[in-house]
C-alpha cells in the first residue's frame, strides 16, 4: 500500500501498487477487488470486496475507499486499524458485475460509501457524453466521500440529500417519469435498493442495476437436499440440507474457486446446464437470475431435486 488519506471521519482512501512496480491488471468501471485482510494463524483470514474508485486508464495503482463500519463483520475495521503505508496485501484481480450498460440516460443513486463504484461509472458516462445525474444520500455532507471532487467536476448534476436534516429521501418521487432508455445504478443499503427497484419497476424501458453491501436475507427459506451432476467429470454428488454446493464440491476434491462464501463477490460463479434454481446471491441481476445460466454455488441451491453444472 503506497498511500492512505482520510476522506471523511469514517472513510479512508487506500492506494495500492504492485510490490515490483509493474502494471496492475486492467479493469472497467464498476469493478471490485478482494482484499485479503488478516494473517492466517494470527487471526481469522478475512476476504472482503471493495469497489475500485480510481481511473481505469492508470494501471500503476488501484484505489479503494473503506468505511470503517461498512460491513460490520470486521474487515473494514481491520483495514482501518491495521493498514499503514508500506503494508503488503494480497488482492484478487478485478471482477465486474456492475458494468455500465448502453443507455440513453443514466441516473446514479449512491448511499454513503456506495459512492465508490459510482465515481468511475460516472466518469465513463460523462466520457460517453450521455445525460446523467447523481443522487448522493448520506447523513450529512460531511459524511459524503468524494463530494468536493464530484461537485467541482460536475456541478449541478450532483444532487445531495442529507438524511439527518431532510429525512428519508422519497425515491419514488425522485425517480418518477424517467425518460425511456434510462439505466439507474444504485449502490447503498438494502432499503435504498428496494426503493429504487420499486420506483423503476413499472416504468417503460427503465432498468435498475444494483450493488449490495450486505448479504441477501434468505428469510425462512428451508433447505432441501438435492443431487448435483457434474457435466464434464460425470460425477454425481449429494448436497445435504446443511451444506452448500461449494462445501460438497470441496469435500469431494473438485476445484472450485471461492472468496466471500456469502454470495457477494461472484468468485464461485458456475455455469448451469439444467435444474431449477433458488438464487440467494447479491451478484446476479434479477434478469441474470431468471436466465438460470449460472449460479453462485456458495449460497444458491436447487429446488428441482437435481442440478447439472458445467464442472
Ligand atoms: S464465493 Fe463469493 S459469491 Fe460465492
Amino acid at each position: 500500500m503506497i498511500a492512505r488519506r482520510p476522506l471523511t471521519d469514517r472513510v479512508d482512501e487506500f492506494t495500492l501498487a504492485a510490490t515490483d512496480g509493474s502494471q496492475l491488471p486492467g479493469w472497467t468501471p464498476g469493478s471490485h477487488i478482494d482484499l485479503v485482510l488478516g494473517s492466517p494463524g494470527v487471526r481469522e483470514r478475512l476476504v472482503r470486496q471493495y469497489s475500485l474508485c480510481s481511473d481505469p486508464a492508470d494501471l500503476s495503482t488501484y484505489t479503494v475507499a473503506i468505511d470503517r463500519h461498512r460491513d460490520g463483520r470486521g474487515g473494514s475495521q481491520y483495514a482501518h486499524d491495521t493498514l499503514a503505508v508500506g503494508a503488503t496485501l494480497t488482492i484478487s484481480a478485478p471482477r465486474n458485475h456492475f458494468q455500465l450498460t448502453r443507455a440513453l440516460h443514466y441516473v446514479f443513486v449512491a448511499g454513503g460509501i456506495g459512492i465508490t463504484p459510482m465515481v468511475p461509472l460516472i466518469a465513463q458516462a460523462q466520457a460517453a457524453s450521455r445525460p446523467w445525474r447523481l443522487i448522493y444520500v448520506a447523513k450529512t455532507r460531511a459524511d459524503m466521500a468524494y463530494l468536493d471532487e464530484l461537485t467541482q467536476l460536475y456541478g449541478e448534476r450532483v444532487s445531495v440529500h442529507e438524511s439527518a436534516h431532510d429525512g428519508r429521501l422519497d425515491l419514488a418521487e425522485s425517480l418518477s417519469d424517467l425518460p425511456r432508455g434510462t439505466a439507474v445504478y444504485v449502490c447503498g443499503p438494502a432499503t435504498m435498493i428496494a426503493d429504487v427497484e420499486a420506483a423503476c419497476a413499472d416504468q417503460v424501458a427503465v432498468d435498475a442495476f444494483f450493488e449490495r453491501f450486505t448479504v441477501v436475507d434468505t428469510g425462512d427459506r428451508v433447505n432441501q437436499p438435492f443431487e448435483v451432476a457434474l457435466a464434464y467429470s460425470g460425477d454425481t454428488l449429494t448436497v445435504p440440507a446443511d451444506k452448500s454446493i461449494l462445501e460438497v464440491l470441496e469435500d469431494n476434491g473438485v476445484l472450485a474457486p471461492s472468496s466471500c462464501r456469502e454470495g457477494m463477490c461472484g468468485t464461485c460463479e458456475v455455469g448451469v446446464v439444467s435444474g431449477e434454481l433458488d438464487h440467494r446471491d447479491s451478484v446476479l441481476t434479477p434478469e441474470e437470475q431468471s436466465e438460470n445460466e449460472s449460479m453462485m454455488v456458495c449460497v444458491s441451491r436447487c429446488t428441482s431435486g437435481r442440478l447439472v453444472l458445467e464442472l
